[in-house]
This record gives C-alpha cells, structure tokens and sequence, in this order.
C-alpha cells in the first residue's frame, strides 16, 4: 500500500502564474488547477494553506465539516453577526430548526400569490417589450423587493430602498477590503472606507431594529418575520430581537442577489436556445395559459423547473464554498491540517466530463430522461450540502419558477450579448456587463 503522502510540485515559474490566474480569472484558474494537478490541489496563496478539492468524494467530506472561522464567511460577520450564515456557536442547531420550518416547501406556498402579484406589476412597469434591457439590474430590483414583501409583509413601513443602497454600500466596501490593498491592512486601521462600511452596516441594523419593534407592536399576520418571531422549539423558547435582526440580515443578503442571477442566466441560455424556449413556451402554454401561477401550476411545469436546474449547473450563483478543517485529515493521499482552508469551485464540479455529458452544453432535458439518475452525491450541489444545505433553496427554486413563468408567457426573449458572458467571480457570480436581452410580444396563436 502506499502510504506516502501525495503532495503538489510547481517549478517557481508554475507557481507564479498560477497565483496570476487565480488573481486575474479565479474560474479558469480553478479549471487549469484541477486538470493540471487533479482533485485536491494545494493552492498557490502565499502564506495561505489552502486547497482546491473537485471530486464529489471529497467534496462530501468537506462539506461536512463544521463552519469554523473560514474565510469565505468570517469577514461578514460583522454584517450578520450570529445569523446561520456566520453562526459557528452551538447554538447553530437550534437556530436552525427555528428558521428552517417557516422556509420549509409547504410553508411557502403561502407566499406564492404575493409573489405572482408582484412579479406581474413589475413586468408591467418595464413593459420591456420591443426593447433591449440589462435585466440584471431590473432582477436584482424584483427579487428585493420580494423578499422584502415576503418578509415584513404589506403592513409595515420599511425603506427597503435604503436597505438596498446601504447594502449595496456594504458589499462595495466587503470587495474592496477583501480583493484591494486593503485586504494587508490590519483591522484595526480604519480607512475612509472602512468607516463607511461600518456606517452602512450600523444603518442596516437601525432600520431592521425598527421594523422589529413595529412587527412586535402589530396584529398577527403572514409574513416570514411574524412566523419567524413566533416559531418556537420544544421548549416553548424563541428568537430574541437580537438573533431575529441577524436572521434577518443573513436573509436579506442571501437571498435576492442568487436568485436574481439564477433568472438571469436562465434567461440569457433561453434566449441562445430558441427551440428550448420554445418548449417552455408550449409548457406554459398548455398549464397556465392565461390563468393564474399557483402552486398547483407551477408543479406540472417540468421543463421549467428543469430549465432552472440546468442554469444552476452552468452558473452557480454561489460558485465556490469554504471550509476550514476541523482537525488533520487525509483526502485523497494529502496530508491537511487543522485550520487548512478548503475550497470547493462548484463551477468546476459541475462542469467535470467525468460526471456530466457534454459538460458546457445547455441541455435540461438531460434532468428529464434519465442521464443525471446516476451522478454520484454532490456532483451538482448549487445550494450547498451536509447539514449546512441553503435554508431558502426551496424558496428561491419557488420565486425563480414563478418569475421566469411570468416572463415567458408574456414574451420571447432573445440576446444582444456577445458569445460569452463576461462573468466575474465576486461574492457571488456576476455578469460584468449585464445580461442584456431584447423582448418580443408573443405573436397571438
Ligand atoms: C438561487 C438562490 C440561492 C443559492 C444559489 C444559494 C446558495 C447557498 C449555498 C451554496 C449555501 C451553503 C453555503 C455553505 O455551505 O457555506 C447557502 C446557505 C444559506 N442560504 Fe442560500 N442560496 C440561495 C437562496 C437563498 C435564499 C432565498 C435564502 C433566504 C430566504 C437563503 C438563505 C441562506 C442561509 C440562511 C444559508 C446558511 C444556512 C446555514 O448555514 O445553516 N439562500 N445558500
């Protein structure tokens, strides 16, 4: 048996221009990593013992391991605070079951018809049709402004546009911190826009605060905070003010961004792929027609839902997930330490030619005949796995099913993009220079 531990030899120049692609184009870095070395490669980070692992083995165990203070989550901590995003302390558990249940799949169908509602006034207002439109902004707008109505409900006065701008605010300076100069600095330098983080987050918490306290001060209703606020565990005990306004925050920063992006690209493979769109059209065609999108519609949407599968494979909003090893372990033959970061790119995974047939190909009927009931465990995994699973997954497969039904019936869409997106690999997976799309009246039957 070989027991000799597996390691990684770049020459000084390999090293170099590896660390310049990771700088330069994280994706195709990942991709050159794995090919070149194979599926746990330590990274070339000075001072940084970091490895990439591909192989869905591997990335099960990985994914397993508790969160401890990895680098991908520890620097908004002080954005999020205790919410399950950052949370590492026992409490993880029991927070977990008390948010979990009001996101559960039945529960939400309660918020189908809001997001109906919302969706059909929103596409009225672009009225996007004859036109070329970025539609990311114009999603990112939508998907706010659903999770802020599913939230806080009709009756309480939040200003979700200052939500929105110190939050965007936020994340300027979370980039900057993280990718500028200023990632060398020390904590405890303040700069100007470090000082501008903090006001942007004390902003933040001031308006949530305020909305808990009308939430408390009014009568029973629907809303996510209200389930939230009265969820309790066996015990009879609940979320206090503090715990709901992390909560809340971690939602609000998960979950509209993804979901706008997962729409997005949904759009943009449609609009290269005619014929597909034009099976969706049919789809919907045949169960909605002109009808209302319920819950009991949406389920008899295959293609749909497969269309949206599909585009989480090619661009997983959430392109990458960190972990920090919990004690030494062996993957593969390499030796990691306690306190090593793992990193998983599920924008390779999920494109690996082991697992998938033709890996970059826009393909969603490969969900409905069969050739994906044999991938092994966590070779697609958008939402994440093990116990740490995306707790809104349900509810954006949901909003993103509603949102492109709601567009596709109403019109065709096809791209003004040149042949690739120009995708940078931020906090999230982002399209540079938007996703731009011209919008045509379905011609009457
Ligand atoms: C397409 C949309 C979305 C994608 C791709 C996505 C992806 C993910 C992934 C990959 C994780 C796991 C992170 C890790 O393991 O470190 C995660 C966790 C999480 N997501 Fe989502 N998410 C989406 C939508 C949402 C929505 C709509 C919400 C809230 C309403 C949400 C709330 C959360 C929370 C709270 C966690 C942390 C769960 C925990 O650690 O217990 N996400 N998400």
């Amino acid at each position: 048996m070989n027991t000799k531990p597996q390691t990684v030899r770049r020459t000084l120049r390999q090293y170099f221009s590896e660390l310049g692609l990771l700088l330069d184009n994280p994706l195709s870095g990942f991709e050159v990593y794995q090919q070149r070395w194979g599926d746990v490669v330590p990274l070339p980070i000075p001072g940084l013992r970091a490895f990439q692992i591909t192989h869905p083995e591997q990335v099960g165990v990985v994914l397993k391991i508790p969160h401890r203070d990895q680098m991908a989550t520890k620097s908004l901590k002080d954005l999020l605070g205790e919410g399950l995003l950052t949370n590492q302390e026992d409490d993880w558990h029991w927070r977990r079951r008390i948010i979990a249940k009001p996101l559960g799949p039945k529960a939400i169908t309660a918020f189908v018809d809001d997001m109906f509602r919302l969706t059909e006034s929103w596409f009225a207002r672009l009225n996007p049709e004859g036109r070329e439109v970025d539609v990311t902004p114009e999603l990112m707008g939508l998907a706010f402004d659903i999770l802020i109505h599913t939230v806080f409900g009709a009756n309480i006065k939040i200003d979700k546009d200052s939500i929105l701008s110190l939050l965007e605010q936020y994340m300027r300076e979370f980039t900057l911190d993280n990718t500028g100069w200023r990632r060398w600095l020390p904590p405890f330098i303040v700069t100007p826009g470090r000082r501008q983080r903090r006001r942007a987050i004390a902003g933040m918490q001031d308006l949530i605060r305020t909305a808990i306290a009308q939430r408390r001060a009014a009568p029973e209703s629907d809303d996510l905070l209200y389930r939230l606020m009265t969820a309790r565990d066996e015990e009879g005990n609940s979320l206090n003010d503090e715990q709901l306004r992390d909560e809340l925050l971690t939602m609000i920063l998960a979950g509209y961004d993804t979901v706008a992006l997962m729409i997005g690209y949904s759009l943009w493979l449609l609009a290269r792929h005619p014929a597909i769109q034009q099976q969706v059209h049919e789809e919907l065609k045949a169960i909605i027609a002109d009808g209302p999108i319920n819950a009991e519609t949406l389920a008899r949407l295959p293609l749909l839902n497969t269309v949206l599968d599909e585009s989480l494979r090619l661009f997983p909003p959430a392109y990458i997930i960190g972990r920090e090893a919990d004690k030494d372990l062996d993957l593969n033959g390499f030796q990691i330490k306690r306190g090593d970061q793992l990193l998983v790119p599920l924008w390779v995974v999920h494109r690996d030619p082991r697992w998938w047939q033709a890996p970059d190909a826009f393909r969603p009927e490969r969900w409905l005949n069969g050739e994906t009931a044999h991938l092994p465990a966590n070779a697609f995994f958008p939402f994440g796995g093990g116990p740490r699973l995306c707790v809104g997954g349900h509810f954006a497969k949901l909003e993103g099913a509603i949102i492109l039904a709601t567009i596709l019936r109403h019109s065709r869409v096809s791209d003004v993009n040149d042949d690739q997106l120009n995708l940078l690999a931020s906090v999230t997976l982002r399209p540079v220079d938007g996703i731009r799309l011209r919008f045509h009246n379905h011609s009457p039957a």
